[in-house]
């Protein structure tokens, strides 16, 4: 048994998650914990709400809201979202939480005493008005190139240009519409990347030959660009204030606390479970750990260069990523989702349309990982009929109908396997495998292909054994094909789990199971487990798994998603 920890990227507090969030980083995490715990492995998984920062602040202001009470409402959101979604989080904490910032402290502590934190005086935009500095996405302002009028500190939407919030005309603040800015002198502290860099080279050397070549890639160019010194303070309230004289009236960025943040969860963890291990024996000299962390493509700079380089420049034995899934983004039928333009699916309206399953399902067979990927309704419904309802849900419904009628609510007794059994059992043990492998490599859009191949084995093994028309003729044989059959929904349901956890117990249920009695998948041997229920054993037909999606409610869904804005 291993022991593998597994996190993912913090999802910012302010805002609801849309289906992107959803598959670009959480649901994913889900998929790999549930299967690696079926795998027998001592899995830790962890994941929590990133609340410091600008957007906390004026998401608050937005909703008229303190800043503490607005993140604990929706911190509360964010986990009941997830856990509607069927996250299999140890624990969902925050990382504005006293044990984050312990942690926090310890490492910017650390950093300190071994020469990595400087001080610089930087010049920032300070809006009088609103009594703040204002970061770059918060200055609006026209565009001296194109003119457009909206254009931001960072850069202009219209003309792609890069800009110095000082270039813009009419500099106004976002928050408060204010144009009563100044040019103001900071001291902030910067963590001395360009020190760490041989270092981090050094420790990026050793991941080669395991990271994805998305991740590797980006940190390789990072690293070959030459690090910059970056700034870890900011002078907003919200955060956890600095912890050094002169400092005190400034607060760590939410860069700096946000990923020290999975260290903080598992102590909150370790805290609020006395009975579980101690929060160091997954983060301090744990030679027996395999860290795993699945984030969007643009989080894996920090996760790939900052966050270890971070963790390397306190000189402290602080587990280090082995291995980084970075995904890339989901679109809403081509377009951006937009709560504020009513255009996309929200993680909280989406369950309340079609079972999660559906979702998680959908999501994880067209997950973006190589490249983009867009939802739309009509491939939702295409693949929610298909495979789901076609595929699966049609084939647990005419064995177990089936089996009902001509012979009862049993697994029937007597006939023997033959030679197509066994070309039944190879053919399926050789998909199981590619199935595991590709869930070991995280490669979900082809692990969810032989999971959807499996299913489709089962299909075919019914309509070429003809247990409906064998029955006049040889009953034992149609018994013993139908015996096959019921085994198989029981293989199906196992396999499926990580996916459909909610499928999976529905289909042990007609068969009389519970989930906790599937067994482990390691060794998973289909010759075994196609002979695991017996004759006699108890079935019930119940409700189909799955109902279609017609091509009206498709029609409803494009409306009241937005599908036609763009
Ligand atoms: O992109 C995001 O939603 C960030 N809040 C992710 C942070 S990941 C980690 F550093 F916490
Ligand atoms: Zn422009």
């Amino acid at each position: 048994m291993s022991k593998i920890l597994i996190t993912s990227a913090l999802p910012y507090i302010n805002g609801v998650p849309h289906l992107g969030h959803m598959v670009g980083c959480l649901l994913p995490s889900d998929v790999y914990a549930r299967y690696m715990r079926m795998m027998g492995n001592e899995v830790l998984y962890i994941a929590g709400t990133d609340e410091h920062g600008t957007t906390s602040e004026v998401g608050a202001l937005n909703e008229g809201m303190d800043v503490q009470a607005y993140c604990d409402m929706y911190h509360q959101r964010h986990a009941q979202t997830y856990q509607d979604f069927k996250l299999s989080f140890d624990y969902f904490g925050r990382t504005s939480s006293e044990q984050n910032k312990e942690i926090t402290y310890h490492i910017f502590e650390q950093l300190d005493k071994n020469g990595y934190i400087e001080e610089k005086t930087i010049k920032q935009i300070y809006s009088v008005d609103d009594k703040m500095f204002l970061a770059d996405r918060y200055i609006t302002g026209t565009c001296p190139h194109c003119g457009y009028e909206k254009a931001r500190g960072d850069q202009c939407e219209n003309c792609t240009k890069v800009l110095e919030p000082t270039d813009l005309i009419n500099a106004r603040s976002t928050i408060s519409g204010s144009t009563n800015l100044e040019v103001r002198e900071t001291k902030h502290l910067f963590l001395n990347l360009p020190k760490i860099q041989e270092r981090l080279g050094d420790w990026l050397k050793t991941k080669e030959p395991f990271w994805p070549d998305v991740a590797y890639t980006i940190a390789q160019k990072w690293l070959k660009e030459g690090l910059q010194e970056r700034c870890i303070t900011r002078d907003l309230k919200w955060g956890f204030p600095v912890n050094k004289p002169g400092y005190e009236d400034k607060v760590v960025s939410v860069w700096f606390d946000a990923p020290i943040g999975y260290i903080g969860i598992t102590k909150q963890w370790a805290d609020e479970n006395p009975s579980e291990r101690n929060w160091k024996d997954w983060w301090m000299g744990a030679k027996d750990v395999r860290y795993v962390e699945f984030m969007g493509k643009d989080n894996v700079p920090y996760h790939s260069i900052t966050f270890p380089a971070t963790l390397l420049g306190t000189g402290e034995d602080w587990t280090m990523v082995d291995y980084l899934k970075g995904m890339s983004y989901l679109t809403f039928e081509g377009g951006k989702f937009s709560k504020s333009e009513k255009r996309g699916v929200f993680a909280e309206d989406a369950i309340k349309e079609f079972p999660v399953d559906y979702w998680r399902y959908w999501l994880m067979s067209n997950a973006p990982e190589a490249s983009d990927s867009s939802f739309t309704f009509d491939l939702f419904a295409s693949v929610v009929n298909k495979d789901l309802n076609g595929v699966l849900g049609n084939f647990v419904s005419r064995v177990l109908k089936m089996t009902s009628s001509k012979i009862g609510s049993e697994v029937p007794a007597g006939g023997n396997d033959t030679e197509t059994e066994e070309a039944l059992v190879k053919v399926l043990q050789e998909r199981v495998n590619d199935y595991f492998k590709y869930m070991d490599e995280m490669e979900f859009r082809k692990a969810l292909n032989e999971l959807r191949a499996i299913w489709v084995e089962g299909n075919n093994y019914i309509s070429t054994t003809e247990p409906w028309t064998v029955i006049k003729t040889e009953p034992e044989r149609a018994a013993a094909i139908l015996r096959t059959c019921i085994n198989l929904i029981r293989i199906f349901a196992i396999l499926s789990a990580p996916i459909m956890p909610d499928t999976a117990e529905k289909m042990l249920d007609k068969l009389g199971l519970k989930a906790d009695d599937m067994p482990s998948l390691k060794g998973f041997s289909v010759k075994e487990e196609i002979q695991a229920l017996k004759p006699g054993h108890k079935f019930e037909v119940g409700d189909m798994l799955f109902e279609r999606i017609t091509p009206e409610r498709i029609e409803e869904l494009k409306v009241k998603y937005g599908s036609d804005k763009k």
